[in-house]
């Protein structure tokens, strides 16, 4: 059975670290993203926050492509419209405000999703992974990444768990700085 609780939302005044050109260097977007996402595809940014990776995936799924950014604080959607209107990137994103325990979704096909850092303030995991798995296609593919400093190796392993249950097969444990990760695929 899945349960819900209530955990701590990074804030969105907080955001300014989850930009920085340190992280940038550390975590470089487009190489983590490399092979995900190609020109036309549609992506969702789960718990996209101030837009770190929202921007790059507008990049690489190019002008036939599409973005959907979600996040349940307006003030982060807030940051990344004025991000990617400087970037002249704003028709490729539609910006999309969630509940904290529902994604509302509903009749998205995307090729490629992430949640990146996002899941462990997720106050129903299990929910949340039947949802993210189906906003994707067949064959689409969910990158989960957590922070190593705040979801410790069983805690991660659970999650694994929870989207195997919601129908979501675990492709590859790629490496990302001070993370623990894994990419998913729906049948
Ligand atoms: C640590 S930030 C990471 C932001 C971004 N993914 C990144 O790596 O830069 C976590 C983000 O997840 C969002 N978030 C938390 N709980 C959420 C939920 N239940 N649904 C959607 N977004 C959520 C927060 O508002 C915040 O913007």
């Amino acid at each position: 059975m899945s349960q819900a609780k209530s955990l701590y939302v990074c804030p969105a005044e907080h955001a300014g670290w989850l930009s920085t050109p340190v992280r940038r260097l550390i975590t470089d977007p487009k190489r983590i993203l490399r092979g995900l996402v190609g020109p036309g595809d549609t992506a969702v940014d789960l718990g996209c926050g101030p837009g770190f990776f929202t921007l790059p995936l507008a990049e690489m799924v190019g002008e036939g492509g599409s973005v959907i950014a979600v996040d349940l604080q307006t003030a982060m959607l807030d940051k990344v419209r004025s991000r990617a209107e400087r970037k002249g990137l704003a028709a490729r994103i539609r910006l999309h405000r969630c509940a904290a325990d529902s994604l509302g979704l509903d009749g998205e096909r995307a090729h490629f999703a992430l949640a990146f850092w996002m899941v462990h303030e997720v106050p129903d995991a299990a929910r949340f992974l039947g949802e993210a798995r189906d906003v994707l296609r067949d064959g689409g593919r969910l990158l989960l990444v957590e922070p190593r400093g705040h979801v410790g190796a069983e805690a991660f392993e659970r999650t694994v768990g929870l989207a195997a249950t919601a129908g979501l097969r675990p492709l590859a444990r790629p490496r990302v700085a001070f993370s623990r990760a894994v990419l998913l695929q729906r049948p």
